[in-house]
């Protein structure tokens, strides 16, 4: 049977209004009781306040929320609803152990809402060890020498996409976008083979999957026989029956081998595959639209963006391989502190197998409890003001050498591609293509955003861009003497 969405959401309603009011009538705790090691627990917010905290997120969004706690709290405390208690660690401080934690110490299970995207053979549906194994082999599909073979069928599939714009007009750059990458993915991930044969198909049945599959509501229930959930198996099913039809998808994946020599399977493949389109279709899209929005709304930003181009066009004319992409630090600044700003995940999370102790900033040490789930809340992070200088003005020079806000703030401070243990296998790749789609386009076109800036969308599990993004383009080719 197939439940709509709105009718998960009053089931929520109906569990939370149950739980606060059951957590009235104990009343509100502050602080839990000492562990049996004597250590306290973090501090908790409990009942009543949880209804003045969800009236924050909705009023005033995720980072006031974590900041009203903050003040309150410090910089680590638990948030306990639906029997469940989320404690939040805030800041560089008390982030090692959530990044450098064993896996068999600290789970990724929250990440549970891919495995029926990526399938119970791979990834998050796997143990440990075997994780280790299939991202090991993933890494391999990303190093270095494999990236600079990518440069070039990018920039084909970019080139190729914008000569089918006219001389000028108007275009929603969020659609233009996420068509482009998802070409620059297909391209590049799955061979030639499925680009030119039936990508028309895949790209439709992989948005299908991925607007179907990371809701907020997927998230929460994402094995619960929802429409939504039905519609994005429907069109996993025939990706996957697409993908095992083809013989030389992403050879190298296909041919790779586990530590003790057994060879991957198709559906491992298969899923491998998917999971890193997922993992790096979204996020790069995401990024590349803030990247035109901030750009077109900070003329001084676009003109050393433009100025840089003009320069490298001057150095190398027309060419662009690997090392020139490397040489585009400005663009690189301005696409981080988009990243800084907007991360495409606001937090990441983890399940605690192994109570662990804390120790904040001023010498309080907390235990977590095993059964905790522990958050990084990065798009909290990103904006703590003793890190990074006027975290509300996109200001790109804060990574420029000298100032350095990233690296200044210590290990964990700047942790949107992750960090430790499970840091993104595929940051390098990110910011290649974001490179070779925004260097093509200040090339090649005047742009002007018409649009409002866009607000953040917070009903996806990777927040994006609200509504369309409405920019004009006229066309134009930079001085090459
Ligand atoms: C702007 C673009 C991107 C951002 C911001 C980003 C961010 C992240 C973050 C935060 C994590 C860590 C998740 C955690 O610790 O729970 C991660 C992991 C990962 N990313 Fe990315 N990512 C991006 C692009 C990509 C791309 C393009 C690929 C591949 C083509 C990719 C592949 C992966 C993989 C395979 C992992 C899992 C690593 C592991 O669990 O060991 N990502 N990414």
């Amino acid at each position: 049977m197939d439940i709509p969405n709105s009718a998960v959401w009053f089931a929520v309603g109906i569990v939370l209004v149950t739980t606060i009011i059951t957590k009235a009538a104990r009343g509100r705790r502050k602080y839990e009781q000492a562990s049996s090691m004597g250590t306290p627990h973090p501090p908790t917010v409990y009942c009543w306040s949880m209804i003045g905290l969800l009236c924050t997120l909705y009023m005033k969004g995720f980072r006031a929320m974590i900041l009203d706690q903050y003040k309150k709290l410090g910089s680590v405390f638990t948030i306990s609803f639906f029997g469940k208690n989320i404690t939040i660690l805030v800041g560089p401080e008390v982030a090692d152990h959530f990044y450098q934690g064993m896996e068999s110490e600290l789970g990724l299970n929250m990440l549970d809402f891919t495995v029926p995207m990526t399938g119970k053979e791979v990834g998050y549906a796997r143990d440990a060890a075997t994780r280790c194994e299939q991202s090991r082999i993933q890494t391999d599909a990303l190093r270095p020498s494999k990236l600079r073979s990518h440069v070039s069928p990018m920039l084909q599939e970019v080139e190729e996409y914008f000569a089918k714009w006219g001389d000028q007009g108007m275009v929603d750059l969020r659609k233009e976008l996420e068509q482009v990458l998802m070409l620059i993915s297909g391209r590049c991930l799955l061979g030639k083979e499925v680009r030119d044969n039936m990508f028309g198909d895949f790209f439709t049945l992989f948005n299908e999957m991925i607007d179907n599959g990371t809701n907020v509501t997927n998230a929460m229930f994402p094995f619960a026989p929802t429409i939504t959930n039905r519609r994005r198996d429907r069109a996993r099913a025939k990706i996957s029956e697409m993908l095992t039809k083809i013989d030389d998808v992403l050879q190298y994946l296909i041919d790779s081998k586990y530590g003790d020599g057994r060879p991957t399977t198709e559906s491992e493949v298969t899923g491998m595959i998917i999971g890193l389109i997922l993992a790096g279709k979204q996020t790069s899209s995401t990024t590349s639209t803030w990247t035109g929005a901030r750009l077109l709304s900070h003329p001084t930003f676009l003109a050393a963006v433009l100025e840089e181009q003009k320069h490298i066009v001057k150095k190398y004319g027309d060419q662009i391989d690997y090392n020139i992409l490397l040489e585009m630090e400005t663009l690189h600044c301005c696409i981080k502190e988009v990243l800084r700003m907007h991360p495409p995940t606001a937090s990441l999370f983890r399940k605690v197998h192994k109570s662990f102790l804390v120790k904040t900033k001023e010498g309080t040490q907390y235990e977590i409890p095993k059964g905790h789930t522990i958050a990084s809340p990065m798009l909290f992070n990103n904006n703590i003001p003793s890190i990074f200088k006027d975290p509300g003005v996109y200001d790109p020079t804060r990574f420029r050498p000298g100032r350095e806000e990233d690296k200044a703030g210590g290990k964990f401070c700047f942790t949107v591609f992750g960090g430790g243990r499970h840091s993104c296998l595929g940051e390098a790749y990110a910011y290649m293509q974001i490179k070779v789609i925004w260097s093509h386009l200040l090339r090649n076109f005047e742009l002007e955003l018409v649009s409002p800036f866009p607000e953040m969308d917070w009903s996806k599990i990777m927040p994006v861009p609200k509504g369309k993004v409405m920019v004009t383009y006229k066309r134009r080719s930079l001085p090459s003497t």
